[in-house]
């Protein structure tokens, strides 16, 4: 059981493999947090909090003369509402008489076995290899009846813990929310902690940031309505001297695709808050009386193993728990040659298959058609919402289309933006409500087009029949889901005036119910998301896909620090790569083996190649399948940080037995007569001699030698070079 329960005492121990979390019903029966940390026994460490009188920070009315106790410097697991604390709050509630107050405290709260779900959210699941327990925890507010359930679901094994909250109105009148976190985390001493996010922009999304925690709130965040290129719903609070290897480390993945929050503080104490869930901006929830309101759940995790240690989990969990579709585990994803790159909107028919029988010979096994095959759509101007096949394009059919790539022994793949609308469109001449946009202005428009009212069931419901339409009416093998703009012009016309603040968050369940009426029940189908390149690279999305494609930007350079921020919390099978015609500086073995910490691909005319680029193409796609259960499903290790003015970047991946890895190599810098440069390995096994190969060399070292005195890299080379060195246990 991952879920002691001490009556006597009155804590609550959350116990994975390596962690223990502590929670304890305190004084007045507000649930205090007392611990997150490296696994204990089942002792009480009520003993680390210690009560004083604080000026100013006022005490609840029934502590009496008791001045000691304040909930403003108190750790607790789900704050109050204007009950004296003064942090940042998880939850802000107007009640059904107006006020603004919540003071929940302990009521009730049960062990189940299994993992909790939510109400039209993305959960994880428990696998069979896992012992999963869940603790739901009901905070009530006495005068209001308002509930809060807080829920926690302990991985055992994959020492994660997801969290998520429930309101529920237990009162007579209806409720307003204006803000519900997904879940509280305090710290009795942050003094020490840096704060690591992934920024980004368009081009070039999650990079790193690293900053000390300080006494005022620190705020990341989307506003875009997608969890979006700028920000990341995840962040880590680490220990100052933490690094790759060493030290304390939380990670929190907020299962959210549209705006979201984390807020976190240093407080006048150095105690530190976490608070993460829906962006409460342009936000409030009407709950009727005897409704329930979720939010989306956190994955949490602690160890003590350094950033690389927190990432590993991480790779590990979203790889066996977040997506059930056998392209996860069972069937090997194919290579694939997307067109975007290589024709844009300029294909027909003829060039698709012309362009088809070139890959065959580069390996690729399947031709993905991206935008502009469906409606009038030469350009972006125009045609989407219209998912029905132009004819003028091609000319054959979509059935006959795919046939011929078939008969090449090639999948097909498809691209779509089910989201969007063209102005230019049937679709919005048919339904103009059907867009978002506020009554008597002008909506937004982003590369001229429009967001739908994902809110809408009709539209969810158009969105579910037309692309379900196309899928089933040929051999589809893959899709690209797109989104290629932010979501402005918050207004539904199917909601009433005092309901609007509920649009951001219902699109997103509408996203999801739409989601769930495509790729749920296209399990044959492999789904890959996209959002202008990773606009919406979140644990949610990764749920339905099994890939999503990082960036519109291929330039390999680049990909090395986008790989980098993204591998801090996703694994290099769900990161979409691609080789390109971006960069020609960098040969194609280089993009290739970038491309490779990914879900590798290409993006260019195969048509406009020459033999020994094909035959190159070729032995990159080979390697790609003589790499893919080492580089899908192996343990991953950041060797160099490429935000650093370093020579080499390099990354490794070790099989979970040890007995092989891959560890790439890339030069980005070759100082003249420089020194001798060497690539320490990690996560091998040190009484194991491993044969290495990849530089034109064969060593065979002790992984106590790879690690601690590493491989010389050579040096006089052109800049830009790749190795990819195999290195393999030589059997006793
Ligand atoms: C943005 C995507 O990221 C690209 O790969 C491509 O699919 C275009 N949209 C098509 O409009």
């Amino acid at each position: 059981m991952g879920i002691i329960y001490n009556e006597k005492r009155k804590t609550f121990s959350l116990q994975t493999k390596n962690t223990t979390y502590q929670l304890k019903i305190g004084n007045l029966d507000y649930v205090k947090h007392l611990y997150y940390g490296p696994k204990m026994c089942d002792e009480d460490l009520i003993y680390l909090i210690r009560q004083y009188d604080r000026g100013f920070s006022g005490n609840p009315y029934d502590s009496l003369q008791e001045r000691t106790f304040s909930l403003d410097a108190q750790p607790q697991e789900f704050t109050t509402q204007q009950q004296g604390d003064f942090r940042i709050n998880s939850i802000e509630v107007q009640n059904a008489d107006g006020s603004f107050s919540f003071n929940g405290r302990y009521k009730s709260h049960r062990i189940c076995e299994g993992a909790f779900t939510l109400q039209g959210l993305p959960t994880a699941f428990a696998t069979e290899q896992d012992t999963v327990d869940t603790l739901e925890l009901v905070l009530e507010d006495a005068v209001t009846k308002v509930q809060v359930t807080l829920f926690y679901s302990v991985f055992f094994e994959a020492d994660m813990i997801m969290r998520a909250a429930r309101v529920h109105n237990g009162g007579n009148g209806t409720i307003q929310l204006k803000r519900i976190m997904s879940m509280n985390m305090d710290y009795l001493n942050g003094a020490d902690m840096d704060l690591i996010s992934l920024p980004g922009r368009y081009g070039l999304e999650r990079q790193v940031e690293r900053q000390p925690l300080t006494h005022h709130v620190h705020k990341i965040r989307s506003g875009r309505g997608i969890s979006s290129h700028q920000q990341n719903p995840f962040i880590a609070l680490a220990d100052r001297s933490a690094n790759e290897e060493y030290g304390s480390c939380y990670g929190f993945s907020l299962m959210y695709s549209g705006s979201f929050l984390a807020e976190a503080e240093l407080d006048q104490y150095d105690q530190a808050r976490l608070v993460m869930g829906i962006n409460d901006r342009l936000f409030s929830y009407a709950v009727e009386a005897g409704e329930d309101f979720d939010t989306p759940a956190v994955l949490m995790t602690y160890t003590h193993d350094g950033l690389g240690g927190m990432s590993r989990r991480y790779h590990d969990f979203f790889r066996n728990n977040l997506n059930r579709s056998k392209f996860v585990k069972d069937v090997r994803r194919p290579v694939l040659l997307n067109t975007w790159e290589a024709a844009f909107f300029d294909f027909d028919d003829v060039k698709l298959v012309e362009i088809a029988r070139a890959a065959k010979k580069m390996g690729v096994e399947m031709i993905v058609m991206d935008d502009g095959w469906f409606g009038k759509r030469d350009d972006d101007n125009s045609g989407l919402g219209d998912w029905y096949v132009n004819e003028k394009k091609i000319r054959c059919g979509l059935t006959k289309l795919v046939q011929q790539i078939n008969d090449l022994d090639m999948k097909f793949g498809i691209w779509f933006e089910p989201e969007m609308v063209s102005e230019d469109s049937d679709l919005f001449r048919a339904h103009p409500d059907w867009a978002m946009e506020i009554p008597g202005r002008h909506a937004v428009r982003s590369r001229n087009q429009l967001a739908l009212d994902l809110s809408r069931k009709e539209v969810q419901d158009y969105l579910i029949e037309s692309v379900n339409r196309i899928l089933d009416s040929a051999n589809i093998y893959y899709v690209k889901w797109d989104i290629n703009r932010a979501i402005t012009d918050l207004w539904s016309n199917s909601l009433p005036a005092d309901k609007q603040g509920e649009v951001s968050h219902r699109y997103v369940l509408g996203l999801y119910r739409v989601m769930d009426g495509i790729i749920k029940t296209h399990p044959d189908i492999m789904f890959e998301g996209c959002a202008g390149g990773g606009g919406r690279f979140d644990s949610a999305m990764l749920t339905y896909f099994v890939q999503y494609w990082s960036s519109d930007n291929t330039k390999p350079l680049d990909n090395l620090k986008l790989h980098y921020g993204s591998s801090f919390v996703y694994p290099v099978s769900s990161m979409g790569a691609h080789v390109s015609e971006a960069s020609p500086m960098v040969p194609f073995e280089t993009k290739a083996a970038i491309a490779m910490c990914g879900t590798f691909g290409y993006e260019l005319d195969s048509t406009k190649l020459c033999e020994e680029e094909i035959l190159a193409c070729k032995k990159m796609s080979e390697q790609y399948h003589k790499y893919y259960d080492l580089n899908f499903f192996g343990d991953y290790y950041r060797l160099s940080n490429p935000f650093e003015p370093v020579n080499l970047v390099a990354w490794e991946t070790v099989a979970k037995d040890k007995s092989e890895a891959l560890l790439t190599v890339v030069t980005v810098n070759v100082t003249m007569n420089g020194p001798q440069e060497y690539i320490k390995c990690k996560g091998l096994r040190p009484d194991l001699f491993y044969t290495v190969e990849g530089d034109g060399n064969v060593i065979t070292a002790s992984g106590t030698a790879l690690m601690h005195a590493g491989i010389p890299v050579p040096r006089e080379i052109p800049e830009y070079t790749a190795f990819l060195y195999h290195l393999k246990a030589v059997k006793d």
